[in-house]
């Protein structure tokens, strides 16, 4: 029977296919790359910040589905929300992805990026769902070397 899960799945396989904000963005002032030594999968996030504001996005790199369609996601859901926003729907979508197993989380926050919820029962992807989050934030606080998951 098709499910939502079916569903969920669907848009997780469409936004690693074509992914959403690919590319360099020219206007960034704020960029950062994140790096998975488990994997060897590496991305970049480009940001343009304007009075505490995420007014544009965009990511490259290369990496598995999951963190392929986190990242496409990711920045669908920050684009135009400020630096505080971002900084607490990031907590949420930690919490969620990293709770264990049964355990509830607050979505009110989080719109389609629940739709990753299910990260959480897979333990190694967590990393790859949480890799483009670290570089974005590092973006966010004009970190310049690369972050690692680990
Ligand atoms: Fe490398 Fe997922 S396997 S980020």
């Amino acid at each position: 029977m098709y499910d939502l899960r079916d569903l969920y799945q669907e848009i997780v396989v469409d936004h690693s296919r074509r992914p959403r904000n690919f590319g360099e963005l020219e206007e960034a002032n704020r960029t950062a790359e994140g790096f998975n030594p488990l994997c060897g999968d590496q991305l970049t996030i480009y940001l343009k910040v304007s009075d505490r504001v995420v007014t544009d996005v965009k990511f490259v790199g290369t990496g598995c589905a999951i963190s392929k369609a986190s990242a496409s996601m990711m920045t669908e859901e920050i684009k135009g929300k400020t630096v505080e926003d971002i900084e607490s729907i990031f907590e949420s979508f930690r919490r969620m992805v990293t709770r264990k197993h049964g355990e509830d989380f607050d979505s009110s926050d989080l719109g389609d990026l629940e739709i990753l919820s299910g990260v959480s029962e897979y333990p190694a992807r967590i990393k790859c769902a949480t890799l483009s989050w670290h570089a974005m934030q590092a973006a966010l606080s004009d970190k310049r070397e690369a972050v690692s998951t680990e």
